[in-house]
Formats: structure tokens, C-alpha cells, sequence
């Protein structure tokens, strides 16, 4: 059975209640018979304005990070089970900026995922190297690794180099499919595994062809609705 094939929007920390609600109005006005599934990630305080938008529509949506505890004294975290109380399908874990900026560790991605499948969620765990470990060839090493300390099933896994998120260098198709074959062998044959780092309207095409990319995880071009809907038409025109 062919993978399923998806193009999710990861917000991060942007947003406003109008700039979402013209968002959204537009990706569905314009995203007729896409041809591939399609969610949004928005910060957890939208959930609520992003879920009573989208209900009923093709577009599914989820959260940025999760707690990986149940419940209790965690001053600021949110649980897994409150996401799936407001209908998110998806939740990223373990994304970059987790990792670098707010201390991660492959541990925790690993309770997280835990906790989000538990929830009934699906989490999209994302894996990828420094610039530095991929100039010592540790590209490999580095993601086996992150993906070592997942008990990996029922998920979406994302490519994201570190050195091509947000910063206009993407890899190019050929270092995306080389990583996604790599990590292929690792996951479920069923696992849809997306690219992420600098995905835009005019590099998506080139970079879905290759035959172990499923979609893409979208940062900045996902605030954009005409640069989001052609990555999103990109996806669905794959092996089309
Ligand atoms: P970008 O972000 O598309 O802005 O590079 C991707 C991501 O962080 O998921």
C-alpha cells in the first residue's frame, strides 16, 4: 500500500487570532483536491480557534511539543491527553529547537512520543545533524541515534537537517533521499517520512520526487497560503 503522503505546517511561535483566521481561509479556499494530507501546527493557545476553523474540513492539525508526563505539578507544560481533547491528530516531538535551544534530550523525545501515542496522537519525531556532524561525516551516526531512544511505531518521522531550518540552505534531493533511505530501514514500511529545512514553493517539487520523501514539514513557507498550498499540490503530484 502506497504511504501516506504529508504536508504539515509547523507555525512555531507567529501568529495572531486574525492573521491565523485569514490564514486557514485562504489554505482552504485554496486547496481544492489536494492529493496529499495536510495539517497545521500552531501554538498551543490557537488550538482552540484552529480546531472550530477546521472541523469538518480535510485539514487535520496538531501541536508544536507536548509534556511527557500525564498530569500533575508541571507549571507551564501541557499534557498529551488535552491535546487529543481538543482534537489535534498530531504532535511534533523532539523538533531542533527543542533540542538546541531548550535542552532536549533524545530521552525525553523518546517519553514524549510515548505520551502522544498513548494519547492516541501521532507524533512526527524529528531527527537531523549539525552542519559540524555532517562535515565529520556523523549525519548517520547522529540520526540513528536520536531515533535509537524511540520506541518508533504509529508515527511520522521528519528529516530536518539543523543547518537548513530556517536559514535558506536546504539539503539538496539527493542528501534528503540518501538520509531518508538510511532511516527507511529503521522505521515501520509504513512510516511516511518528511523532509524539513527551507522547504519553499519553488525547491518542493525537486525534493518530493525522490522516491523515500512523503512530504514535508513546513516552517516559514507555511505562513505564507500560496507558497503552503503549492508545497501542499507539490506533495500530491508525487508519482502522479
Ligand atoms: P523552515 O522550518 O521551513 O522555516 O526551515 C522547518 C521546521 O523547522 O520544521
Amino acid at each position: 500500500m502506497a504511504r501516506t503522503r504529508l504536508v504539515a505546517g509547523n507555525w512555531k511561535m507567529h501568529g495572531s487570532r486574525a492573521s491565523n483566521r485569514a490564514l486557514l481561509d485562504a489554505i482552504l479556499a485554496g486547496m481544492g483536491n489536494a492529493g496529499a494530507q495536510c495539517a497545521v501546527c500552531p501554538p498551543f493557545v490557537y488550538l482552540q480557534q484552529v480546531a472550530e476553523r477546521l472541523r469538518g474540513t480535510p485539514v487535520a492539525w496538531g501541536a508544536q511539543n507536548v509534556s511527557e508526563h500525564a498530569q500533575g505539578a508541571y507549571t507551564g507544560e501541557v499534557s498529551a491527553a488535552m491535546l487529543a481533547d481538543f482534537g489535534c491528530r498530531y504532535v511534533i516531538v523532539g523538533h531542533s529547537e527543542r533540542r538546541h535551544l531548550f535542552g532536549e534530550t533524545d530521552a525525553q523525545a523518546g517519553a514524549k512520543f510515548a505520551a502522544a501515542r498513548a494519547a492516541g496522537l501521532t507524533p512526527i519525531l524529528c531527527v537531523g545533524e549539525t552542519l559540524g556532524e555532517r562535515e565529520a561525516g556523523r549525519t548517520e551516526e547522529i540520526v540513528a541515534r536520536q531515533l535509537a531512544a524511540v520506541e518508533f511505531a504509529g508515527g511520522v518521522l521528519a528529516y530536518e537537517p539543523v543547518w537548513a531550518i530556517g536559514t535558506g540552505r536546504n539539503a539538496t534531493p539527493e542528501q534528503a533521499q540518501a538520509v531518508h533511505a538510511f532511516l527507511r530501514l529503521r522505521v515501520p514500511p509504513d512510516t511516511p517520512i518528511l523532509y524539513g529545512g527551507s522547504v519553499k514553493a519553488q525547491n518542493a517539487a525537486a525534493i518530493f520526487a525522490m522516491p523515500d520523501v512523503d512530504g514535508g514539514l513546513i516552517g516559514g513557507a507555511s505562513l505564507v497560503a500560496a507558497e503552503f498550498l503549492t508545497i501542499l499540490r507539490a506533495a500530491g503530484a508525487k508519482g502522479s
